[in-house]
């Protein structure tokens, strides 16, 4: 964890959604942070809970983030929504940052729910370099969606689509035909980015750029066995098919801070110094994953025998 953080503010912002307000309990400046990061917040549950960054990455003393609460979760967005008061203090880590944004002529952002709140500050950023961008907003209704005023203040870019007024969104429609000067960034529901990520499909390389709440659908029908060797300690695992990178280091008794537990977060993230991964996770981009210097232990596997990881 990097430090600790006091709740200053919380209002709610949509249905369901909390906008919680952090600064530095002794009101020193805070970490930096670019568009698209989040930040780990350890909640007194035990919990780790990842929350995108959505205010103004120009303000040194205060962070912002919207909590969406999740129904059927593991408790983490509840406990915020019941009990987080201002006041309270926080330990976090990060910020943290596998969704950056790149430079690019213009810029084209389809949110769904929540997914809205990496990308406004990405919204700020594009405005402030006076990059043309326009925005495809979907939610279930407008009441659950939040940030709708300063989004439609923004004028025309903006289109919101709640689907009790005008059903799904028309992704493909929306996008139009491949603009090699523009980069796609979308966050939300696996199946308005399954729909994103089809409509992008003869754009060029690289032009989407996703952020996802839920895994994708792995094939396990090829797992191998293969060794993780923990450099440090000189340890050798065994990790067998049906068993991750992670049960193996918990076996062995090593830490490693973990959250989602199914490659959406990034919180497992391990140098891999020696070794292929087979990257399973929807956290790490294309060029990441070439690079194969880091994995998240939860899902990722390997490509070869033995990995060796700095551990
Ligand atoms: S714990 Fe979230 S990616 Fe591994």
């Amino acid at each position: 964890m990097t430090g600790a953080l006091r709740v200053v503010a919380r209002c709610q912002v949509a249905d369901d959604v909390l906008a919680v307000t952090l600064a530095d309990p002794h009101g020193d400046r805070l970490p930096p942070w670019t568009p698209g990061a989040h930040l780990d917040l350890l909640l007194p549950t035990g919990l780790v809970r990842q929350y995108s960054l959505c205010g103004d990455r120009w303000d040194g003393h205060h962070y912002r983030i919207a909590v969406l609460r999740v129904i059927d979760g593991r408790g983490g967005s509840a406990w915020i929504h019941d009990h987080l008061r201002e006041g309270d203090v926080l330990p976090f880590g990060g910020p943290r940052n596998h969704f950056p944004m790149a430079p690019s002529t213009r810029y084209l952002f389809v949110a769904g729910g929540i997914g809205i709140t990496p990308l406004l500050p990405m919204i700020d950023q594009a405005v402030r370099s006076e990059r043309p961008w326009r925005l495809l907003y979907g939610g279930r209704r407008r009441t659950s969606m939040a940030f709708l005023d300063r989004l439609e203040a923004l004028g025309g870019q903006v289109e919101v689509a709640a689907q009790d007024e005008v059903g799904v969104p028309d992704v493909a429609a929306w996008l139009g035909a491949p603009d090699p000067g523009a980069t796609v960034y979308g966050c939300g529901p696996a199946g308005l980015l399954d729909a994103t990520a089809a409509a992008c499909a003869q754009w060029r390389p690289q032009a989407l750029r996703t952020e996802r709440f839920v895994a994708e659908v792995q094939d396990r029908a090829e797992d191998h066995p293969f060794t993780v060797v923990l450099r440090r300690s000189g340890t050798r695992l065994r990790i067998d098919p049906g068993t991750s990178v992670l049960d193996g280091l918990r076996d062995a008794g090593v830490a490693v801070l973990t959250s989602c537990r199914q490659g959406t977060c990034g919180t497992c993230e391990v140098a891999v110094l020696d070794g292929l991964p087979d990257h399973r996770d929807s956290v790490l981009d294309a060029v990441d994953r070439e690079a194969g210097d880091s994995m998240m232990v939860c899902v990722s596997r390997a490509r070869t025998d033995s990995l060796t990881l700095d551990l």
